[in-house]
């Protein structure tokens, strides 16, 4: 009638050995099913669990502003005094969640093209103020006319554009006019017609930075979202060095298998340059 000691102990070790020799031969099986899987549904084309998070972006991006407060308007302009400023924010956006447009595949090159329409909605819970926070800012329009017509006889004339309108080299500005636009008063004086809605990024929704080429890692799964051109091109013609380059992704995704030791590179249209992040969760930019 059933077991003494020794014999459950024997069973037992039996059992055990042969789950253990399964579960030897399952793991590197398993492992190679879960590489071969992530190979193909990772690849950027109809049908894949990547393409729907890819063409609508599955995770949410955010984009951080900090703005600088100048405390000392009245003095820098009248004393020439050294400028005194505060940090605000981080005014918080969430950004990247429209669709992708116009997506055409080419399986020459394995890559695929489209253009990312620009969004960006506020999110209160992961900032520091409102929208409606107002900020004492450089005046962009009175800075950039100043730049841009250097001649004497010009710039007469703009001055007395810029003290008609109550201009002057600062202004105050909501965080959202100056990220997004507002109506210039200085610009609305100007004797010819230009455009007079000025900010940071201006104009934003519904409009979009231009046509990228990705590799959809088919061929090449290391690849996968990395771009290949940007407007046409692959380099920005911007800056002298490494940061005219347009390396990585547009980090809102990256290629899988990523080891802790490897750099990941990326390009953002809104500071004209690429970047890169480390593992030590420090930020960083770096060479190459
Ligand atoms: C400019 O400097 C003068 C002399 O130091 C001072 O009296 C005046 O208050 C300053 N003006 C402003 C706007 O700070
Ligand atoms: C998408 O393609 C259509 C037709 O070629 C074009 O009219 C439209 O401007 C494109 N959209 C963007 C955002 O470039
Ligand atoms: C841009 O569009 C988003 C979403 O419709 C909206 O929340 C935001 O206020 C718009 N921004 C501007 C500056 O119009
Ligand atoms: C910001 O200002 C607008 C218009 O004055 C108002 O409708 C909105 O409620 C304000 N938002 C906050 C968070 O105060
Ligand atoms: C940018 O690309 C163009 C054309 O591909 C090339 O002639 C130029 O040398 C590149 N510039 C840099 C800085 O890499
Ligand atoms: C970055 O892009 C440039 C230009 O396309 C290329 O020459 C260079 O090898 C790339 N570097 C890396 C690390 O991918």
């Amino acid at each position: 009638m059933g077991c003494d000691r020794n014999c459950g102990l024997i069973a037992g070790a039996v059992i055990g050995a042969v789950l253990a020799v399964f579960g030897g031969i399952l793991m590197p099986v398993g492992d190679m099913l879960i590489e071969n899987t992530i190979k193909k549904q990772a690849v950027l084309e109809e049908g894949t669990v990547a393409y729907q998070n890819w063409v609508k972006t599955g995770s949410e991006v955010y984009r951080q502003f900090w703005i600088f407060d100048v405390q000392n308007p009245e003095e820098v302009v009248v004393n020439s005094s050294a400028i005194k400023v505060k940090q605000r924010g981080p005014y918080t956006y969430r950004v990247r969640y429209l669709a992708k447009e116009n997506i055409t595949h080419d399986s020459e090159s394995h890559t695929v093209s489209f253009v990312q329409p620009n969004g960006a909605i506020f999110e209160p819970s992961l900032s520091v103020g409102t929208e409606n926070d107002t900020l004492t800012v450089l005046n962009l329009a009175v800075v950039a006319a100043a730049h841009l017509y250097p001649s004497a006889f010009v710039q007469v004339v703009l001055n007395s554009l810029i003290k008609k309108s109550k201009s002057s080299l600062f202004q105050k500005r909501t965080v959202k006019e100056f990220l997004w636009g507002y109506k210039d008063p200085f610009l609305s004086l100007a004797p010819y017609p230009v455009s007079t809605t000025v900010g940071v990024f201006y104009p934003y929704n519904n409009t979009a930075d231009g046509v990228y080429t990705v590799f959809s890692g088919k061929d090449n799964i290391n690849q996968v979202a990395v771009i290949d051109t940007y407007k046409g091109k692959r380099n920005l013609s911007y800056w002298p060095s490494y940061c005219d380059m347009i390396n990585g992704t547009d980090a809102s995704s990256f290629p899988p298998f990523v080891e802790k030791t490897r750099v990941l590179r990326f390009f953002s249209s809104d500071i004209c340059r690429k970047t890169c992040v480390h593992f030590t969760s420090s930020f960083s930019t770096c060479k190459s």
